[in-house]
């Protein structure tokens, strides 16, 4: 029921309450702020070009936010955090698809996409409302991830559609909630909307984690413990302990031996999530249970890359044929093999806030960086071997 009412409050908030109740064009800006924007400038880290660490500038005079849509608010960014998708687009991965998405607003003003602002992860505090938006008011405390698309919120302030954002959990502080929206986000599509796993059906069902101590896998262990799943982690020895304490059942740490020949020492399993990519897919759909309904899914996928370097029209047949083809041959070796991505959801970060206040899922947080430091916090994201997140502390 609680669902419903958040639903209908969301759905409600997208129509444009102007004459033209269109929302697949903006409306004219000034009639959809509850409140008269002060700013025009903002401090941000910018990039102008793409490229290597170097391309990150900071500057006091990015263009302030300004609610387009009736229901979209802006927020006080008070943390930020660093996924491996900002190193990724820094360096222009996935650029060409997400310049079609791009608001044609900025697109048109600016003339391209640049300057950039990078981040998806926001823990901060509302600071205007567009008109229809009922679910929020100034001065509510929010997390939110927002779509690569759109600019992000290593800035002051962002502008996020009120159905991608959700009410901070009360018991953490900016600062940890920043460092899972995202990762939370993308498990949950990956676990639960493409891989057809919830609190209802997962006790006792065997899960294999690849990359368990990275972003992602820290949050889906715990999950997936809290839906009652048997989790079997695979990761680095170092990692052991950490992934061992969010709950995980079994640890495979893939720097000492074969892990194909630890893994046949165990039971076959009903789910692999695969946040490794790569080789991994040649092996490890052979560890799941046969004609049971077992699901292979990973989130490391050629879909943007097909993009950029094929265009848009070949790259969506190329990327089709890829994921048809892998799909039919998996099916007949009696398994299901799906592809999963990011999500944004201000719903089901409600739902991810219910599991943080019962105290099911905590953050992982690797370092955290001022908000002068963030090229040092992308040099670490992009270091890779993560425990966890790292996070910047924007306020
Ligand atoms: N499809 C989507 O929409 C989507 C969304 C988010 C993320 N992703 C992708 O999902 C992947 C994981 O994201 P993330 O945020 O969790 O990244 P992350 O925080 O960088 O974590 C990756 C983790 O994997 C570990 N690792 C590397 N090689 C491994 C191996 N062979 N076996 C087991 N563990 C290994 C790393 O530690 P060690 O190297 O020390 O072992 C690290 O802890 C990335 O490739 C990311 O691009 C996709």
């Amino acid at each position: 029921m609680k669902v419903l009412k958040m639903l209908v409050l969301r759905r409600a908030s997208g129509f444009c309450p102007g004459k033209c109740r269109d929302l697949s064009r903006p409306c004219r800006v000034r009639d959809l702020s509850t409140t008269a924007s002060r700013n025009t400038v903002m401090p941000a880290w910018v990039i102008d070009k793409y490229g290597a660490n170097e391309v990150l500038r900071f500057t006091k005079n990015m263009i302030f936010p300004v609610i387009c849509y009736p229901n979209e608010v802006i927020i006080k960014v008070h943390a930020a955090s660093i996924n491996p998708i900002d190193v990724n687009m820094r360096n222009g991965y996935g650029a060409r698809a997400l310049n079609m998405r791009r608001d044609p607003l900025i697109m048109k003003d600016i003339g391209q996409e640049f300057p950039l602002t990078l981040g998806r992860d926001v823990s901060g505090v509302v600071m205007e409302c567009g008109l229809s938006v009922t679910y929020f008011k100034p001065g509510d405390q929010v997390w939110a991830a927002v779509p690569p698309w759109k600019q992000g919120t290593l800035s002051e302030f962002v502008v996020a559609s009120a159905n991608e954002v959700s009410h901070k959990p009360k018991s953490l502080s900016h600062t940890e909630a920043a460092s899972l929206p995202y990762v939370a986000l993308t498990a949950w599509s990956a676990l639960s909307k493409v891989g057809g796993l919830n609190g209802k059906n997962c006790k006792g069902k065997r899960v294999l984690i690849l990359g368990a101590s990275g972003g992602i896998g820290t949050f889906a262990t715990q999950l997936l413990k809290a839906w009652g799943a048997h989790v079997t982690a695979v990761c680095s020895g170092d990692a052991s302990a950490l992934v061992k304490k969010l709950g995980a059942d079994d640890i495979i740490d893939y720097r000492s031996g074969n892990v194909e020949e630890q893994l046949k020492s165990l039971k076959l399993f009903d789910f692999v999530l695969d946040n490794v990519g790569g080789g991994t897919e040649d092996w490890a759909p052979k560890y799941l249970k046969k004609w049971s309904g077992a699901t292979y899914v990973t989130l490391v996928t050629p879909f943007l890359l097909n993009i950029d370097q094929l265009g848009v029209a070949d790259g969506m047949v190329q990327t089709g044929f890829t994921m048809g083809s892998k799909s039919l041959k998996h099916l007949c070796q009696g398994i299901h093999y799906r592809w999963a991505f990011f999500m944004a959801s201000g719903v089901y970060l409600d739902d991810i806030a219910e599991l943080v206040e019962a105290g099911k899922v905590r953050p992982v947080i690797e370092q955290t960086f001022p908000f002068s430091q963030v090229p040092q916090a992308f040099l670490k994201a992009e270091g890779g071997h993560a425990r966890g997140k790292t996070v910047v502390n924007v306020v």
